[in-house]
């Protein structure tokens, strides 16, 4: 597929793009700084500029195309990951300003310029626990799609707007819209650099629920939503199967949830942040447990 996407140079983005690339797609990433990576066309752009989003939603895919003359690329379909990634990185009135604008730029123009499958970054933080204001435990566990979204903080509120924008595009144009609500990504190198400190205290990864997606098996996720057609606006929690930390089930929920309801029986490694649906649903099959990486 000929994938326009946004946000390919940053943190999950740049093993997304590589991911679709393998897998024969061909990527236009729209960024504000290239990424350097090999069969990738950049093409630089403010997403929070609608006209620049026009513009490129218009553009040729490459360079070989202007000279192939092929006209501008129609792409098949937007990937869109552009935003500021968290709270404290940007005042909170700058995060909610270029996470909403930028998403309502994005899936606007796709749907105008007739795209059919557009496909965005959420987050698990909209489930209101990640960046709660002191400790808040979930409604439920495994916390699945039907959580209510209960957040309290500037980026959580702007991926809890980015999907109420989603899903209206998608009741106005009958394109398929599909949110990602990503849990904490981890690149290849985390594993050696992050793990030994979760194998010390787990308690660290309480805010995350003890969940990751590996950065590759996200670009499974994506790849998979690409080739998944017809199924309308959609909502799909993003985790590998097991926690991120070395400790049972049982003994994460006798320390941190014996006050919460279990909604469904649960493996002794098995993830709060519950992956069933892009299993069920998608055909998700994890390639990259941690436990390949690095040894408690
Ligand atoms: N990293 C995580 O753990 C995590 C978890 C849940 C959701 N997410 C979401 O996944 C997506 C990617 O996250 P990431 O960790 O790779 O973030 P990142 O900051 O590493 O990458 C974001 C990319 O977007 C680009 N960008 C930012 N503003 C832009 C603009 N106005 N126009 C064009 N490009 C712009 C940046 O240059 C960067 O390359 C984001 O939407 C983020 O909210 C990330």
């Amino acid at each position: 597929m000929r994938v326009l996407f946004t946000g390919g140079s940053g943190k999950a983005g740049r093993h997304v793009v590589g991911y679709l690339l393998d897998q024969g797609h061909e990527v236009l990433n729209v960024d504000l700084t290239p990424l350097d990576l090999p069969g990738v066309n950049n093409l630089i752009a403010d997403v929070t500029d609608a006209g620049e989003v026009y513009g490129a939603m218009n553009s040729y895919l490459s360079i070989d195309d202007v000279r192939d003359a092929t006209g501008p690329a129609h792409f098949d379909a937007v990937v869109h990951f552009a935003a500021i990634p968290r709270i404290q990185i940007k005042p909170d009135n700058e995060t909610f300003r270029v996470n909403t604008i930028s998403t309502y730029n994005v899936i606007e123009a796709a749907v105008k310029c007739g795209i059919k499958k557009i496909i965005f970054a959420s987050s698990e933080t909209t489930y209101g626990v990640c960046f709660a204001n002191g400790v808040r435990k979930p409604e439920y566990i495994p916390v699945d799609e039907a959580h209510p979204t209960v957040p309290e903080d500037s980026y959580a509120m702007s991926k809890v707007a980015n999907e109420v924008t989603g899903e209206c595009f998608q009741r106005r144009t009958g394109a398929d819209i599909y949110a990602l609500r990503i849990n904490n990504v981890m690149e290849p190198e985390d594993y050696a650099k992050l793990w030994p400190r979760y194998f010390e205290d787990p308690s660290v990864r309480r805010t995350n629920l003890f969940a990751y997606i590996d950065a590759r098996d996200l670009g499974q996720i994506v790849d998979r939503c690409l080739k998944t057609d017809g199924l309308g606006y959609q909502v799909f929690n993003a985790s590998n199967d097991t926690h991120s930390v070395n400790v049972t089930t049982d003994e994460l929920i006798a320390e941190y949830y014996a006050d919460v309801p279990k909604k469904a029986e649960m493996g002794e490694y098995e993830t709060f942040f519950s992956n069933k649906k892009i299993r069920d649903v998608l055909g998700f099959v994890e390639e990259h447990d941690w436990r390949k990486y690095v040894k408690p």
